[in-house]
């Protein structure tokens, strides 16, 4: 079977088929999938059946599993968990804001894989902003201010106990999120990096994780990071994923951002999940 890759048109992805997930891979094939992966920053794989055997399989070719902190394995796994919204759910909708997975790590991971179980007829699309382009394309004048700027990375907004998913989070979550004060650690990271495989230059996280920047006062890391946000994550950068189930994607984190959307009240919605961690 030749693998074919089809790009989706827009600012990254591409849609896999070719190759059976549900079977271990040759090395050219993972070689194949690895080259598609770094150019087209997001894969689909439509049409495979996996378990979780096969999710965990498929993870390390690509890296050692990452570390997932503040959210608990499913029962029986310690590398997998569940993105899941029952469809009477009332609580705030699950990474619905721009990110890069866990860039608060001192070595956050290189790729995450998501893979449809209960995919809602409508809504729930994710998306996924090209970090790249998003460089390549900002004008002097606002790049000139982030050269060379380490960002503060920080998991408090969301899972510390104060944070989004925290004491305040009352209403009923189907997701076994555990907010700590191991959240308050911070780490920095350059906010312009070249991507470790590639060497391609990027932006690297967001808002989302980034709380500011080493040695600028808190009012102007804030006024900096603010404007860095609104064109970072312009339509223009943007892919657009509809889901199937059955449907495996991975994403590079080192050179994409994501986000969750809704727009599915009413219907279940189920995926698996894995990181894969930093080459080492
Ligand atoms: C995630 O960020 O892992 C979840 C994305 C989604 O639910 O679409």
């Amino acid at each position: 079977m030749a693998i074919t890759v089809i790009p989706s048109g827009q600012p990254c992805g591409a849609s896999v088929s070719g190759v059976d997930l549900t079977s271990p891979l040759t090395l050219d094939e993972v070689a194949q999938i690895r080259a598609a992966w770094l150019k087209h920053h997001v894969l689909s794989f439509p049409n495979q059946p996996m378990d979780d055997d096969d999710l965990e399989r498929f993870t390390l070719y690509f890296g050692p599993f990452g570390d997932d902190p503040f959210i608990a394995a499913i029962e029986g796994r310690t590398n997998v968990i569940a993105v899941k919204r029952m469809a009477d759910e009332t609580s705030p909708l699950f990474a619905d804001n721009w990110h890069s997975d866990w860039s608060f790590q001192e070595q956050p991971p290189a790729g995450t894989c998501l893979f449809g179980i209960t995919i809602p007829p409508i809504g729930g699309n994710t998306q996924f902003a090209n970090q790249h382009m998003a460089l390549e394309e900002m004008p002097d004048e606002l790049r000139i201010r982030l050269e060379g700027k380490m960002a503060i990375h920080s998991a408090s907004g969301a899972y510390a106990p104060a944070g989004f998913y925290g004491e305040n989070d009352m209403a009923e979550r189907s997701m076994d999120i555990r907010p700590s004060d191991e959240a308050q650690a911070t780490q920095l990271h350059p906010i312009i990096r070249a991507h470790p495989e590639t060497g391609r230059l990027g932006i690297f996280s967001t808002a989302g994780y980034i709380t500011g920047f080493d040695g600028m006062e808190p009012d102007e890391s804030r006024a900096l990071l603010l404007e860095l946000y609104h064109w970072q994550c312009q339509p223009r950068f943007v892919y657009d994923h509809k889901w199937e189930a059955n449907m495996l994607i991975m994403w590079d984190n080192r050179s994409v951002l994501h986000k969750a959307t809704g727009g599915y009240d009413g219907y279940d919605r189920l995926l698996h999940r894995t990181t894969i961690g930093a080459s080492r």
